[in-house]
């Protein structure tokens, strides 16, 4: 039968992550169950079990799975936090004999795949509202190669693979998976200087954020839900309440800026609000006084990126404000006008005016096609403005978000920094591999369906999107750019 209980299954819990992340989940209510080789199963509640279970061995993990599900229920999180490494001279990794490469995968990969085909089949009989959430505890060696560590790597390596596989295969049932990976704020590695309660902070935002539910699966529950409604009297009408608390804004905020700054923009350029959130001085005064207590604290509680050559476009001729940074002030109030002297009829979902005073452009649109986004906080939906062509919308702030993270992972949109982001849902997917060649062989004006199978190519084989080489992507970008033909031309360049 289908549960909604919150239970999180820790494999592999050892004091410097799992136990924090154990804590962290606890804390929020969540019953918790982990595993380790030295697991006393003696110390188990009802709320938290402890399982012993070797994961060099893959066949343990249907056994573990099992325990969990008839003592606490069906995990909803799963954290696959174990590994193992055998450390070898890094001038001859080829020492590693087969019998420690094989345990070394086992442990990496193949019991976290088997933990993947479990999670999925517990997902299955959760509903909905279930967090359904996968989290592969990694580090850099999925995309930088340390010889010494050699059967560490392979391990991450490939099950980012699955990771990402797992990811763009049930994405469209609600079900999330991650490869996470704590680095420094210059992107190098932790190594053994990771954060254990920040990890349990992060995982548990990550199992909280986002619904990823396909709408059809949505308007399914609400429809029966409807049903069951129908012979009841008229409720006497009650004050309204907005469906988003501020809180609960910032963080569907902060969940996609995160999700940005893992693809094209700069994690080094994500300002976070410190916990008191951003200082009333530093918000532009001309907008504040017009708008309500809600957007002002919203305003305060806001992440943004930092204005910069490497965090610049969120869609087509369409950038973030940063309404932190007094530089913006200025334009901000001007863009804020804008919006709303275009168009003073907005109109919430269920008909009702929108106020200019409860909502908040957080992406201004410039030129034709331009995207102009406006949050109004008190139903909690989006609009867009296409300057100069037409009004989208409004739509729930969550459901806009995941809408846009798909598009971006499918590469229907295709950012660079720099250069105007395409709108590419209209180009289909290529079979096969393009040969740059074949590219620059056209003599088509730039921008065929070739030259964007080609760009999402360039990106994919950077590990687009799950565990995207950014700088590396870009520079490959501009490489390929700079070998344009005068009659060719090149991928627009961005006003900034
Ligand atoms: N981002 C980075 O730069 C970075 C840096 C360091 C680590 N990491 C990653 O963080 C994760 C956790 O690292 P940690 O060891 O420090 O975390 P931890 O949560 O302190 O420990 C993980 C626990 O896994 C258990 N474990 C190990 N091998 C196992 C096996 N064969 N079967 C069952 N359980 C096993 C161990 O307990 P028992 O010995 O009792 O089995 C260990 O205590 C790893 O995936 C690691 O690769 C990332």
């Amino acid at each position: 039968m289908a549960t909604t209980s919150k239970v999180v299954l820790i494999l592999g819990a050892g004091s410097r992550v799992g136990e924090h992340v154990a804590r962290t989940f606890a804390s929020q209510g969540y019953k918790v169950a982990s595993t380790s080789r030295s697991a006393k199963e003696t110390d188990d509640t009802s709320e938290a079990i402890h399982i012993a279970a070797d994961l060099s061995d893959p066949q343990a993990v249907a056994g573990v799975f099992f325990k969990v599900k008839n003592s606490l229920g069906v995990p909803s999180v799963v954290v696959y936090n174990a590994a193992a490494a055998t450390p070898k001279d890094a001038k001859n990794p080829a020492s590693l004999s087969i019998a420690e490469f094989t345990k070394s995968l086992s442990v990496n990969t193949t019991s976290a795949y088997a933990a993947v085909q479990e999670a999925v089949q517990g997902f299955e009989q959760l509903p909905h509202t279930s967090s359904r959430t996968f989290i592969y505890t990694g580090n850099i060696l999925n995309t930088t190669v340390m010889p010494a560590l050699l059967d560490l790597g392979v391990g991450k390596a490939a099950t980012a693979h699955i990771i990402q596989a797992a990811a763009t295969a049930y994405s469209n049932r609600g079900f999330k998976f991650y490869y996470a990976d704590e680095r420094k704020s210059d992107g190098s590695p932790s190594y053994n200087a990771i954060d254990g309660e920040a990890h349990g902070q992060f995982y548990a935002e990550l199992a909280e954020a986002g619904d990823v539910t396909p709408k059809s699966e949505k308007e399914a529950a609400n429809e029966s839900v409807d049903e069951n409604e129908d012979d009841e009297e008229e409720e006497e009408e009650e004050e309204y309440e907005p469906p988003y608390t501020v809180e609960e804004l910032a963080k569907l905020f902060l969940d996609f800026y995160k999700f940005l700054a893992t693809l094209h923009y700069d994690p080094s350029d994500l300002k976070i609000p410190p916990p008191e959130g951003w200082a009333i001085e530093s918000l532009p005064a001309a907008i504040l006084k017009r708008k309500s207590t809600r957007v002002v604290e919203l305003m305060r509680r806001l992440p943004y990126f930092r204005e910069g050559k490497t965090s610049t476009h969120v869609h087509y001729k369409s950038k973030l404000v940063d309404y932190s940074d007094p530089a913006q002030h200025y334009y901000a109030g001007m863009r804020d006008d804008l919006f709303f002297d275009l168009n003073d009829k907005l109109e919430s979902f269920d008909g009702e005016t929108v106020d200019p005073a409860e909502s908040i452009v957080f992406a201004w649109g410039y030129e034709s096609g331009g995207h102009y986004f406006a949050l109004d906080a008190l139903h909690g939906e989006v609009t867009v403005d296409v300057v100069r062509m037409n009004l989208l919308g409004p739509e729930d702030v969550k459901e806009f978000f995941e809408n846009l993270k798909k598009e971006y992972r499918d590469l229907k949109l295709v950012p660079c920094p720099g250069r105007e982001t395409i709108e590419a849902e209209g180009v289909d997917e290529r079979e096969g591999p393009i040969e740059q060649s074949e590219v620059m062989a056209q003599t088509q004006a730039w921008g065929t369906n070739l030259d964007w199978q080609f760009v999402r190519q360039i990106y994919r084989e950077h590990g687009w999107v799950y565990a995207f080489r950014r700088v590396e992507a870009i520079r490959a970008i501009e490489k390929f750019m700079a070998l344009k033909s005068e009659e060719r031309g090149e991928w627009e360049t961005a006003y900034l």
